[in-house]
């Protein structure tokens, strides 16, 4: 059974700082014998969450576009990798908009009781944020890890690791950091052999 990962790049900047930790996260874990796929999320077609609570009633969000296939991609996934810069202390716009729209999912698991993931499925997949900040301080992504952690909940992954670089301005960019993209594709790497000795096909 291969081990399925889906990176979602936030970003509305292509090929930047995030993207390109992301694409080394991706990279390790292709490296690694991973079946791997990369989502630009400023490419696909989506509105804000309405709000209209109609997900509340029917457990299905009433807006058919882009984030509906995306959803059902995301959710055949072992791994899910969701990157975004920090932009005015949080996370952009495109990946929020789409954490929004999880809504339905949210609605099937804790109003309607129609979806479930058990304790052994969310130790089986993985979360993992990536981001990138410009300023140097140590508390720059604080306000990014609620809105991930609430994603990774209502979908069912575990948060299972972080790889964040800030001091891009100091830096001048991700290629300018000592560590950062080779700590991503061997994190990459990594997580999907554990991934696949969980799914027991060591
Ligand atoms: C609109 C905007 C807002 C930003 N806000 C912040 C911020 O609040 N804190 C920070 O440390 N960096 C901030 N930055 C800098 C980016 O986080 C940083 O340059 C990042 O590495 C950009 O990633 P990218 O190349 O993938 O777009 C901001 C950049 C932009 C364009």
């Amino acid at each position: 059974m291969p081990v399925r990962v889906i990176g979602l790049s936030g970003s509305p900047h292509r090929h930047g700082n995030t993207e390109r930790l992301l694409d080394a996260f991706l990279a390790g874990a292709e490296e690694g014998g991973g079946d791997v796929e990369k989502v630009v999320l400023k490419d696909l077609s989506y509105t804000p969450c309405r709000g209209c609570n109609a997900c509340h009633k029917t457990g299905e969000c009433i807006v058919r576009d882009d984030a509906i296939p995306l959803f059902d991609r995301i959710l055949s996934s072992d791994c899910l990798a969701v990157a975004s810069p920090i932009y005015s202390m949080g996370i952009t716009a495109e990946l929020k908009g789409l954490i929004d729209r999880a809504q339905f999912l949210w609605a099937r698991k804790f109003i309607l009781k129609t979806m479930y993931f058990s304790d052994d499925h969310v130790r089986r997949h993985k979360g993992i944020f990536i981001s990138t900040a410009g300023l140097s301080w140590d508390n720059v992504f604080d306000a990014a890890f609620p809105a991930v952690t609430a994603f990774f909940n209502t979908l069912g992954f575990e948060y299972y690791d972080n790889i964040i670089a800030n001091n891009m301005d100091q830096y001048g960019g991700i290629q300018g950091h000592p560590t950062a993209l080779a700590e991503a594709r061997k994190k990459g790497l990594s997580v999907v052999g554990v991934i696949r000795k969980l799914k027991g096909d060591s």
